[in-house]
């Protein structure tokens, strides 16, 4: 067997020693939103830390557990923090927890993420419905193909579901939540942008930028997990303002979006269980 893949198996049975859950989904909190999984029923709690050859994070805001529960009733697996690429793991390494929650069984990943702002006519505390993403560091499937989980050349015409956002845009407006559609790139990091690089990304497209998600949504795709995803654009990308970025910013403005992102991830997720499940 592959070693990575083995890496994988030994993290899902120690996982399967802990719980039997087969979550409907598995949900990603991003930078400052980890809050939602504190508020779930929860029935069980992992921290990376205590399953076998998972990456564990480091960064500040980012606490590295799954939580099994429910949230609005929906069977879920929250992982509280990930692990980044600008932390010196591989991008391989770092979609490992969403391989772990494709091989437990989840039916769709819900992701999101802090983001700078980068189109024009955003404002910080928008939320962003990811249209579509550009993904500017290596591929998570770089290195020998793991069949067991999808092909070579997986397809991503469609990495965000059309169906899965078209239940989230009816979930904002039925809440009264203002909500943007656009697309995402993902840079390295740590360093947030120059002017220049924030040009750059937008000359290309991109409408936010950030340091996660499309490396974990092409490994969600390459095993045919259903994905749809949102950004919290809890900042202006630096030179669509003057002011200096800080990481305390991003957690600031993240807590103050967070009972509007609680409210569309729960409502939401009850929709697509009542819908595909
Ligand atoms: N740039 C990159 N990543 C980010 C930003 C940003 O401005 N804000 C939150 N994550």
């Amino acid at each position: 067997m592959n070693e990575y893949y083995e890496r994988l198996q030994k993290a899902l049975a120690a996982v399967r020693e802990r719980t039997d859950a087969v979550p409907f989904a598995g949900v990603v909190l991003g930078s400052g939103l980890g809050g939602l999984a504190d508020e779930i029923e929860i029935d069980t709690v992992i921290p990376y830390s205590e399953l076998p050859g998972m990456p564990v994070s480091t960064v500040q805001g980012h606490n590295g557990h799954f939580v099994f529960g429910r949230c609005g009733g929906v069977p879920v697996v929250m992982m509280q923090g990930r692990v980044h690429y600008y932390e010196g793991y591989t991008t391989p390494e770092t979609v490992m927890p969403v391989r772990l929650m494709g091989l437990m069984g989840i039916k769709m990943l819900f992701l999101t993420n802090a983001a700078g702002g980068v189109n024009w006519n955003y404002h910080a505390g928008d939320l962003m419905l990811i249209a579509d993403q550009i993904c500017n560091v290596p591929s998570p499937l770089i290195g020998p193909n793991i069949d067991e989980l999808g092909v070579r050349f997986p397809d991503m015409s469609e990495i965000y579901s059309k169906r899965l956002r078209s239940i989230v845009r009816d979930t904002a407006s039925e809440n009264g939540i203002p909500l943007r559609e656009g697309v995402y790139i993902q840079l390295g990091g740590p360093n947030y942008e120059s002017p220049s690089e924030v040009r750059m990304v937008r000359t290309l497209g991109a409408d936010a930028v950030g340091m996660s998600t499309a490396t974990e949504a092409i490994a969600a795709r390459h095993m045919g997990l259903e994905t749809v995803g949102i950004s919290c654009i809890s900042n202006l990308a630096c030179g669509v303002t003057s002011a200096p970025l800080s990481h305390a910013e991003v957690q600031e403005c993240a807590d103050r979006v967070a009972p509007q992102f609680k409210r569309l991830i729960t409502a939401s997720l009850q929709k697509m269980y009542d819908q595909l499940s």
